[in-house]
């Protein structure tokens, strides 16, 4: 049997095609735009994201037997608002997981109603990326926009929906709602009631490796692929690439370098962050975890290359570095604001401490160390909680560079184990298209048989030592900068 794992991330969608014994026949990637309408702003069209699905998932099987394709999943970008009207229309472009227009809502909710009551609910408090804050924005600023709603969604679901025709959703996406109270596992009312939408409006909960359905048959008749193939929930994209990297059970530790940058921390217990620093979301394998969510990572380093300095050769550019652990540049990584766990929307991408004689390669050196000084302030919550992080697995673009997992094991002092794949969430998604087919008989079984260590990237003390000196002065910057970045917004 064969199996498709959907990564619907945001630069580009994923798609992967797996055996049932777990080995990887094909990956496809297709791209489309992402919107910055106004700075700070963030959007896509999910017809874009369904169109380059289905484009993607034809070239993805065409050399295969398709009669063999028995199940689909998904990993996808999490909190994105996705309204349809009563016909199941878009009615706008989806608000993206990086957005930051929602700081009045965001306020509102933290002050107003009041963080002590929406971690009551939701386990959560409110981040300007999360949904309801943009349910609230929507009904604020688009009130003609907002009465058409008969339906929200998030990303993957939309995919989900289309290919199915269930509105449905998985616990670990609904989780970066704050309109689910994540303890439980259902839709919490007392948000619904906050954000003036009924639960109606929201889609049907399962079990990230829970079967929602057939796929349509025209669908079916599109893809060339059997009536019978499954659709399964799938998960949001960090849940689905813990589950790639085999992430789940208890106490285990994914770092995601991708567009947005994530410490992912599984947990067989529910458990809340006391600082409200970590997300407590609800995990792809029936349990709970924490994660810390850097709106920028790897799209540092991309806007870096790209954009600044003009080179698609990343690689070249960081066989020039040489002196690690004692650039003395430094670079906050905040070009969409930050949100774990600085939790500061208005906060800005800077360069800091460069001389006559910095040189281009002190710089992207610096790109790379911010983000992972940055990685480090979640990590630093996760240890003041009782968390004992010593090894880690990796996953995402940025992960492809020894460089970049170089500095991750040294700044953070953890071993970091390299896995046969780093497709994290397309893998996360094929896999749990498996286990919702009855391949395996959980999310952890799979895991386990399925995901394959190949290396370990040991800490070395005296760079652990240089790395922590230069962190201890990194953390100074953001607290200097501060009241600044309100001003010159
Ligand atoms: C997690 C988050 C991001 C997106 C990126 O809370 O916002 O990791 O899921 O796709």
């Amino acid at each position: 049997m064969l199996y498709i794992g959907v990564d619907l991330g945001t630069s580009a969608v994923k798609l992967l095609l797996m055996d049932g014994a777990g080995k990887v026949l094909n990956i496809v990637s297709r791209e489309y735009p992402l919107s910055f309408p106004k700075p700070g702003w963030s959007e896509q069209k999910p017809e874009d994201w369904y169109r380059e699905s289905m484009d993607g998932i034809k070239e993805l099987i065409k050399d295969f037997d398709k009669s063999e394709v028995a199940g689909i999943s998904f990993g996808g970008q999490m909190h994105g608002l996705v309204v349809l009207d009563a016909q199941d229309n878009v009615i706008r472009p989806a608000i993206l997981w990086n957005d930051g227009r929602t700081t009045k809502e965001t306020d509102y909710l933290n002050q107003v109603i009041g963080t002590a009551k929406l971690s009551e609910y939701t386990a959560n408090i409110a981040f300007t990326g999360f949904t309801a804050p943009k349910i609230l924005w929507m009904k604020e600023n688009e009130p003609e926009l907002f009465a058409k709603i008969e339906k929200i969604m998030l990303p993957k679901d939309y995919i989900a929906y289309k290919l199915s025709g269930v509105h449905c959703t998985d616990v670990s996406d609904a989780s970066g709602m704050l309109l689910f109270d994540v303890k439980n596992r259902c839709w919490s009312k007392e948000m619904c009631d906050i954000c003036g939408i009924t639960t109606d409006k929201l889609a049907k909960i399962f079990e990230s490796y829970e079967v929602v359905g057939t796929v349509l048959p025209e669908v079916a008749a599109e893809l060339g692929i059997p009536a019978t193939c499954k659709v399964i929930a799938g998960a949001g994209d960090n849940a689905a690439a813990a589950v790639g990297t085999g992430t789940v059970g208890d106490g285990n530790c994914n770092i995601s370098l991708g567009t947005s940058g994530t410490i992912f921390i599984s947990s067989k217990n529910f458990g809340v962050d006391s600082f409200n620093a970590l997300h407590a979301f609800a995990h792809a394998d029936g349990k709970y975890h924490l994660m810390g969510c850097m709106l920028s990572a790897a799209s540092c380093n991309k806007w870096w290359m790209d954009e600044i300095i003009g080179t698609k050769d990343y690689a070249a550019e960081q066989k020039a570095i040489e002196k690690l652990g004692e650039n003395h540049v430094y670079f906050l990584p905040y070009l969409m604001g930050e949100r774990s766990p600085i939790n500061d929307p208005l906060a800005r991408g800077t360069f800091i401490g460069l001389t006559m004689d910095s040189t281009r390669a002190d710089m992207t050196q610096a790109v790379l160390e911010g983000v992972g000084f940055a990685l480090r302030d979640s990590f630093e919550v996760a240890k003041a909680l009782g968390i004992k992080i010593e090894r880690t697995k990796i996953c995402g673009g940025g992960a492809k560079s020894p460089l970049w997992k170089k500095m991750i094991a040294n700044i953070l002092n953890v071993k970091v184990d390299v896995i046969e794949s780093e497709e994290g969430p397309a893998l996360g998604g094929a896999i749990l298209a498996a286990v919702g087919c009855g391949e395996y008989e959980s999310v952890e079984a799979a895991a386990a048989k399925l995901v394959k260590i190949v290396d370990t990237v040991e800490p070395d003390a005296e760079l652990v030592a240089k790395y922590e000196e230069r962190y201890q002065q990194f953390k100074e910057i953001y607290p200097a900068c501060k009241e600044l970045f309100k001003k010159i917004q």
